[in-house]
């Protein structure tokens, strides 16, 4: 089940994944790799990884990558995003809201842009909208700093419309990066926006939700915003509909799944 778990892969193997890597960086608009991880790459195919790495992790919610794999670090995105002014959202920012959490997550919620706390505190998921996320994090018996939290969009779009397919497709390379880096075992996405850029689908989130998907090999859960469950109320349909996700996100990851009565 663990995506981590040493393989003890073969040379082809290692140039396959490494090859497939590259072609995703290429994808999201990476022209070049910094000499620090060809070496990497290059100790990747020559070093045997320790078959013990994983073991006993299963049960925690946070991994450690197998000593093959080469990726770029969420600093290193993060230093390449800059003072990005790539789209126009960046005008209009107060800051760039990058994301938030644990590098190496085994989960990662996937949101639709920064509102306007989140603008003044650089941080995604700390208005209205954030306290019901902690919310749900608390109710699957994890803890915020576990997982990692970011969005489609890393500028607040003015009035807090939703992004534009511009704004989207501009700042979608580094989030692809960053889902990349992370390499997370399940990622959820919130809400409609988010479920409709990262799979690039254009159906309903009533549809999308309820079932995994695939994106770039990560399963993919996608569910309600919380901004929607605050408009619906905190025993409502949509709730329990986020939350029956959430068991599957759970189930998937292999933690205990917290018995939660549903009141009439
Ligand atoms: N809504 C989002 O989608 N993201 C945030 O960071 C805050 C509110």
């Amino acid at each position: 089940m663990n995506r981590h778990s040493p393989q003890h892969p073969t040379q082809s193997h290692l140039y396959a994944s490494l090859t497939a890597y590259l072609q995703d960086l290429q994808e999201s608009g990476v022209d070049g790799i910094p000499l620090e991880l060809m070496t990497a790459a290059e100790s990747a195919i020559t070093t045997q990884p320790d078959a013990t790495h994983k073991k006993g992790m299963e049960n925690t919610m946070t991994v450690q990558h197998a000593a093959s794999e080469i990726h770029e670090t969420l600093e290193q995105i993060r230093k390449n995003l800059g003072a990005c002014q790539r789209c126009k959202l960046g005008a209009t920012r107060k800051n760039l809201v990058f994301g938030v959490g644990n590098p190496r997550a085994r989960l990662v919620f996937v949101g639709e842009g920064p509102g306007a706390d989140e603008d003044a505190q650089g941080e995604p998921f700390v208005g209205d909208a954030g306290r019901m996320l902690n919310r749900i994090i608390a109710a699957m018996e994890i803890k915020r700093e576990d997982v990692y939290i970011c969005n489609v969009v890393k500028c607040r779009p003015p009035q807090n419309r939703p992004p534009e397919s511009d704004e989207v497709s501009t700042c979608y390379p580094f989030l692809l990066r960053q889902l990349n880096s992370i390499r997370p075992e399940a990622i959820v996405a919130l809400g409609t926006s988010a479920a409709q850029a990262l799979l690039q689908i254009k159906v309903p989130i009533s549809k999308m939700r309820g079932k995994f998907h695939d994106f770039h090999g990560m399963p993919l859960m996608p569910t309600y915003h919380p901004s929607y469950l605050l408009r619906t109320g905190g025993n409502s349909d949509s709730f329990w509909s986020v939350w029956d996700d959430m068991i599957q996100v759970l189930r998937l990851l292999n933690l205990p799944v917290p018995d939660k009565s549903r009141k009439k």
